[in-house]
């Protein structure tokens, strides 16, 4: 069996975080968010893998590199704009050929892994089978209609939702999706929608079977699911041996924490689960629960809690605490020390602040 993974697309929902950097590279518990598609996928006795990428940057490649350090054989393929996700499937045939794959959109996360969808996937002999899980906002993704234990009817982003289920972006294929990629034309917004794959595979009589996702899965499209996604992961961490990092007498580390090497606390309370950096500072101030701070960052006279730092940010005497956050790199936040006193914002477009 094989894997095709997406890294592509535009993750406009993330700027201004993704103008500068992939959304799939985005860290959640201090990894990037592509590093679990492809530790689930070698977990699941996989080998070879296909990446699509963006055909304009090489930096997905370059964070990933060939696979082995995973055991994999990753071969990237480019997609010259974002057309889809069945375009995704179309372009990879030659690399697919006639295996059967896991479709897997790189920026899902999925508690436990894939391995048993799929073992019922590879056990029931399906053409297709699909991971569905229940969520409170269907009309965000592809649903289902769902008739007994049969899967009648797939709707993309439906305004009236059939069911309660979204089908999460974990496939299984046989060959024959290649059929149904190869026959269907662009939706209204222009891509060739996997929805429309999935209901001419239906409309077809092929076998189209699914699994139910009891666990928790995310899609971390949105700034509220990385935090979301940030705080599942961090719940099934544990605290590391800091031998690496200093924690001074006057600290005071309580819950799941993870120091990386170098991390230097300083008369401060950390109240995990919560991961701190290789290298960052965090001095006279408190760091609490969900929280995961990149390497290289500066906490000072600061509180934050259930936010996501990226590396080489600094904060200083923020008299307020900071929550539900996500900084990008080499963001500083300061209280502005002249007279007078204003908010003083320097944001890049698309870029959010809420004063309290
Ligand atoms: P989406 O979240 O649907 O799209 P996006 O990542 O471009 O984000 P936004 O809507 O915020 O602009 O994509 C789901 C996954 O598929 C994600 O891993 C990106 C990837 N993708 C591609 O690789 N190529 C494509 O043509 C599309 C549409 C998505």
């Amino acid at each position: 069996m094989k894997a095709l993974i997406t890294a592509g697309g535009k993750g406009t929902r993330l700027r201004p975080i993704t103008h500068t950097r992939n959304k799939h590279l985005i860290p959640i518990a201090n990894k990037p968010i592509l590093h679990y598609a492809i530790e689930y996928v070698a977990e699941a006795g996989i080998r070879d893998v296909g990446i699509i990428v963006n055909a304009d940057t090489e930096d997905v490649q370059k964070a990933m590199g060939d696979g082995s350090r995973w055991g994999l054989r990753i071969r990237y393929i480019p997609q010259q704009a974002p057309l889809g996700l069945a375009h995704c499937v179309k372009i990879s045939e030659e690399f697919l050929g006639k295996e059967p794959f896991v479709f897997y959109l790189g920026d899902n996360m999925v508690v436990g892994g894939i391995r048993r969808f799929q073992e019922e996937f590879l056990a029931r002999k399906s053409n297709c089978h699909l991971t569905l899980a229940r969520v409170k906002d269907p009309e965000r993704f592809g649903v289902p209609e769902i008739q007994g234990d049969r899967i009648v009817r797939i709707v993309e982003k439906p305004k009236v939702p059939a069911s309660r289920y979204a089908v999460s972006g974990i496939y299984f294929y046989d060959s024959t999706i290649f059929e149904a990629v190869n026959a269907i034309k662009p939706s209204a917004r222009g891509e060739l929608e996997i929805s429309d794959a999935h209901q001419y595979l239906l409309d077809h009589g092929r076998k189209v079977t699914f699994s139910e996702i009891t666990g928790w899965w995310k899609d971390t499209g949105l700034p509220d699911d990385l935090l979301e996604a940030n705080r599942l992961i961090l719940d099934h961490i544990e605290a590391n041996d800091p031998k690496d990092a200093a924690v001074d007498g006057e600290s005071n580390i309580a819950g799941k924490v993870i120091l990386m090497p170098g991390a230097r606390i300083i008369n401060s309370n950390i109240r995990g689960p919560a991961i701190i950096g290789a290298r960052t500072v965090i001095e006279n101030s408190y760091v609490g629960p969900y929280t995961a701070i990149a390497e290289d960052c500066l906490i000072r006279n600061s509180e934050v809690e259930f936010s996501i730092v990226l590396a080489h940010c600094a904060i200083r005497d923020i008299g307020i605490r900071i929550e539900g956050s996500l900084l990008g790199c080499d963001t500083t936040l300061e209280r502005a020390r002249a007279k007078p006193r204003t908010h003083r914002f320097v944001l890049g477009d698309q870029g959010m602040v809420e004063i309290a």
